[in-house]
């Protein structure tokens, strides 16, 4: 069992800094886009088989030292009542935005093992097919980040609407909070009994907040999915961007390992959130765009910040771009497994 990445998370020695990229089994692989071509991205969630084969391919092709689900953080809203397509380039779109208390009421109950059969068999058979060549994350959307897209109904920039909401009708959005809450921390139980060895909350815009405002609009809710798991004894992985202002608000809500984006230095971070817990990110995206020579330097730059110290996970600080060269990938993989070895390799 590959098991560097689960030691990282908690923060026991390792013999190489483990490795995975956010977005790592979508489009920049040609072997996913020759799924795509025939399959969109909900049907391949829907099928076990073509979702195993896709969340094992990062591991295959690029060396990674954990697997993600392949499924979106979308998929099980569905099972609550939401009617939505996720547009190519665009993202997801909402057929009926919330925007009363009627609407938020309206969300039904969460039971994934009725309404999702199709992601608990596929993690199950990604189990199987990683055949302990790596661990595997299984995620779901943090209340916020869900809230904004059914508020907003697609993807913003500024969230607006969603503050609005926050801010004029705190009924609406504590309901909404709530059953959003409590469906995720039921997924999440759900991933863990069929065998994810890992859990990550995608809290992608909560950086968009004010401290006060994520304190008291945000963080119970997410600390409550992080409480209720913290005994499940799976790593879990809480996930922003834009969140340098925010740490020692998430870090009180809960996670053994935060994500940090681009915005802020690694050790910076690390050092705000304390060393009782593990890091990942940091690596600007864009910087997988240009040529291997620069790429390295960027990761030997957060390797040297983060100096060794276990609890590091190599990673980006936001998804993989579409556009990116696969062997570049490759070679940073290999890269960040080697550093610190470079001389003992070259002599
Ligand atoms: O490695 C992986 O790709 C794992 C699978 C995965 C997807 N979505 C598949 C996907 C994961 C972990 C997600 C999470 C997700 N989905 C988040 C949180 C992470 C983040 O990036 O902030 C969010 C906000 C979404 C919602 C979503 N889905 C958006 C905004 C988009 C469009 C923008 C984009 O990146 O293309 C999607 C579509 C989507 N989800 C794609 C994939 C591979 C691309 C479209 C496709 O291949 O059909």
């Amino acid at each position: 069992m590959n098991d560097r990445f689960l030691k990282a998370c908690k923060r026991q020695p390792v013999d190489a800094t483990p490795v995975w990229f956010m977005r790592q089994a979508g489009r920049f692989l040609p072997e996913y886009r020759k799924i795509r071509e025939k399959h969109d991205i909900i049907s391949i969630c829907k099928n076990p088989e073509l979702c195993a084969t896709v969340s094992t391919l990062p591991v295959e092709i690029l060396g990674v030292d954990a697997a993600i689900m392949f499924a979106d953080i979308m998929l099980p809203l569905e099972a609550l009542g939401v009617k939505f397509v996720i547009k190519e380039t665009v993202g997801p779109v909402i057929e009926n935005p919330i925007q009363d208390l009627r609407s938020a009421q309206s969300l039904s109950d969460l039971e994934p093992k009725s309404d999702l059969p199709f992601i608990l068999e596929a993690i199950e058979l990604t189990k199987k097919r990683l055949d302990g060549r790596a661990p595997l994350i299984g995620f779901c959307g943090a209340p916020f980040t869900l809230a904004s897209y059914l508020i907003e109904g697609q993807p913003t920039r500024d969230f607006v609407n969603t503050k609005a909401l926050m801010y004029r009708d705190p009924e609406t959005w504590r309901t909404l909070m709530d059953r959003l809450a409590t469906a995720m921390t039921n997924y999440l139980r759900s991933q863990i009994h069929a065998g994810v060895d890992a859990i990550q909350l995608f809290d992608s815009w909560a950086g968009c907040l004010s401290p006060e405002d994520y304190r008291q609009y945000v963080l119970p809710y997410s600390e409550r999915i992080l409480k209720d798991l913290e005994n499940a004894e799976v790593p879990r992985i809480h996930f922003g961007t834009g969140t340098g202002n925010l740490l020692e608000e998430m870090k009180e809500a809960g996670g053994d390992v935060f994500s940090v984006d681009w915005r802020i230095p690694i050790d910076e971070a690390w050092q705000r959130l304390g060393y009782d817990v593990s890091v990942q990110g940091n690596l600007d995206p864009a910087v997988l765009l240009a040529d291997i020579t620069f790429i390295k330097s960027r990761a030997a730059n957060i390797l040297k910040r983060t100096c060794g110290r276990a609890g590091h996970i190599f990673n980006l600080g936001h998804g993989m771009l579409p556009n990116v060269a696969v062997e570049n990938v490759v070679e940073l993989v290999r890269y960040v497994h080697n550093f610190g070895h470079e001389s003992e390799i070259q002599s």
